[in-house]
């Protein structure tokens, strides 16, 4: 995938103090305090953007992920943890499990919303200011990427404009059919 300028594909929203921006890009490489991990409950890692983050992050990454597990066991869906960022240019990861795609009667959307809503909480709790999101739930999980971008973006925007210090989030979307869902759930949002 060819390199993009963040200009020229990006785009962005201010909401009072903070921004939330969209570009198309692979999240291991972002220079944010926190990108978040799409990963499942075992912490251990995965295909999708889970493994690309560990992949990159190297070994540290794992070895807190299994003192978290070894402490508090597997992590629910939507809820999330904290570690350091290892080898990635971000300092901290946060890893939060979405939900599997069930058909939408299962609570799923709550569940997501809950993932976005939680990993900025505890961004706040650490002091971080930019956080960087993948599209949780939309690959191996089967989330309809069309509902799962309005569900993200509802959740973030809500969490900023309810006063979180988080300055910069930053959803980095594989694909340009991704990057374009995202842009139009964007341009939709109310207020
Ligand atoms: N940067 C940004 N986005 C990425 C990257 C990357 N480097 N790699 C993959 N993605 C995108 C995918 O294209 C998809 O749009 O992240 C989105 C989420 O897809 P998955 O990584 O499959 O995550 P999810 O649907 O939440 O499924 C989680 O997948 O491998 C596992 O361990 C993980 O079991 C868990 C499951």
């Amino acid at each position: 995938m060819a390199p993009i300028e963040r200009t020229e594909r990006g785009s962005g929203r201010d909401l009072g103090p903070s921004r939330i921006e969209l570009t198309r890009g692979d999240i291991t490489r972002e220079p944010v305090d926190a990108i978040v991990n799409a990963a499942n409950s075992s912490l251990m890692g995965g295909g999708g953007v889970d493994g690309a983050i560990h992949r990159a992050g190297g070994r540290a990454i794992l070895d807190e992920c299994r003192r978290i597990v070894d402490a508090q066991g597997p992590l629910p869906a939507g809820e999330a943890v904290i570690t350091s960022g290892g080898l990635l240019p971000a300092r901290r990861v946060i890893h939060t499990v979405g939900p599997r795609w069930r058909g939408g009667g299962h609570g799923e959307a709550a569940t997501l919303a809950s993932c976005y809503r939680k990993s900025l909480a505890l961004a706040a709790r650490e002091g971080l200011s930019s956080v960087a999101f993948p599209s949780i739930s939309t690959g191996a999980y089967g989330f309809p990427v069309d509902e799962a971008s309005v569900v993200a973006l509802e959740a973030v925007a809500g969490a900023l404009r309810a006063g979180s210090p988080v300055r910069l989030v930053r959803f980095v979307l594989f694909s340009d059919a991704d990057l374009d869902v995202y842009r139009r759930a964007l341009d939709a949002l109310a207020g």
